[in-house]
C-alpha cells in the first residue's frame, strides 16, 4: 500500500497569533490533496490549529515524560490529546543537545504520547562529526534501538520517523536526495529486521534545510515520505509550495 505522504511545520519559539491565523488563511485555499498536513506550533498557539476547519492537523513539539502531577511547567501527553492535538514532536536534536534530553528520556516521551493516543514524530540524527567519522548509520541505529528496544517495532505503526541530520538543520545545507535516502534506506531496513509489514507502511520524513526548491527532488526520493520543515514553515507560501510538492 501507498504511504500518505506527510508534511509537518516546525515552528520552533517562533510565530504569534496573527501568524497563526494568515497560515491557516493561506493553506485552506490551497487544494492539498494527497498530503497531510501537521502544524507544530509553541503550546499558546497550539489551539488556533485545533480550531480551525478544514484538514490541517495540530502537533506539539514537546511532552512531558511523566503523567500528570506536581511538575511545574510541564505539559502531558494527555493534556495535548484532550485539546485536539494529535502528534508531537520527540527527540528532536534541539532537545537532545540543547535540554539533554538522552535516549531514555525519548522513550519515556514516545511511550506517553502513543498511550495517550498521539502519534509520536520520532527524530534521529547525526552530527557533521559523527558524519565525517563514519558513523551516521551507528548512531541512528542507537537512537532508533532506544525506542525498539523498549517499545518493539509494532509501535512504529502508530508513530512517524524523522530523519534530521543535525548538520543540516537551520544551516542552509540540504542533505543530497541521496545522502537522504540511503538513511532513509538504511532506517527502513532495520524496522524491517524486525517486522517488515510494519517497515512498508512506516512514513520517514526528512528534515532540514527543506525549502520550496529542494523539496521536489528530496521528496522524489523511494523511501522519503514527507519533510519536517523549520524554518520554511514560517514562510506562508514555501510552506504552500512544500506542501504541494508532497502531493505530488
Ligand atoms: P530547518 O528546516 O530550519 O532546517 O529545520 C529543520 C528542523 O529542525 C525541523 O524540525
Amino acid at each position: 500500500m501507498a504511504r500518505q505522504p506527510l508534511v509537518a511545520g516546525n515552528w520552533k519559539m517562533n510565530g504569534r497569533q496573527a501568524f497563526a491565523t494568515d497560515l491557516l488563511a493561506g493553506l485552506a485555499e490551497k487544494a492539498l490533496a494527497g498530503v497531510e498536513v501537521v502544524i507544530c506550533p509553541p503550546f499558546p498557539y497550539l489551539g488556533a490549529v485545533t480550531g480551525a476547519a478544514g484538514h490541517l492537523k495540530a502537533g506539539a513539539q514537546n511532552v512531558a515524560r511523566t503523567e500528570d502531577g506536581a511538575f511545574t511547567g510541564e505539559v502531558s501527553a494527555q493534556m495535548l490529546a484532550d485539546c485536539g492535538c494529535q502528534y508531537v514532536i520527540i527527540g528532536h536534536s534541539e532537545r537532545r543537545a540543547l535540554f539533554a534530553e538522552d535516549d531514555d528520556c525519548v522513550a519515556d516521551k514516545y511511550q506517553r504520547a502513543q498511550d495517550a493516543g498521539l502519534t509520536p514524530i520520532l527524530c534521529l540524527g547525526e552530527t557533521l562529526e559523527e558524519r565525517e567519522g563514519g558513523d551516521t548509520e551507528a548512531v541512528i541505529a542507537r537512537q532508533l534501538d532506544a525506542v525498539l528496544a523498549r517499545h518493539g517495532a509494532a509501535s512504529l505503526a502508530r508513530a512517524v520517523i524523522a530523519y534530521e541530520p543535525v548538520w543540516a538543520i537551520g544551516t542552509g545545507k540540504t542533505a543530497s536526495p541521496e545522502q537522504a535516502q540511503a538513511v532513509h534506506a538504511f532506517i527502513r531496513e532495520r524496522v524491517a529486521g524486525q517486522d517488515h509489514v510494519v517497515a512498508e507502511g512506516l512514513r520517514i520524513l526528512y528534515g532540514g534545510s527543506v525549502k520550496a526548491d529542494n523539496a521536489a527532488s528530496l521528496f522524489g526520493a523511494p523511501d522519503i515520505d514527507g519533510g519536517l520543515i523549520g524554518g520554511a514553515s514560517l514562510d506562508i507560501a514555501s510552506f504552500a509550495a512544500i506542501c504541494e510538492a508532497a502531493a505530488n
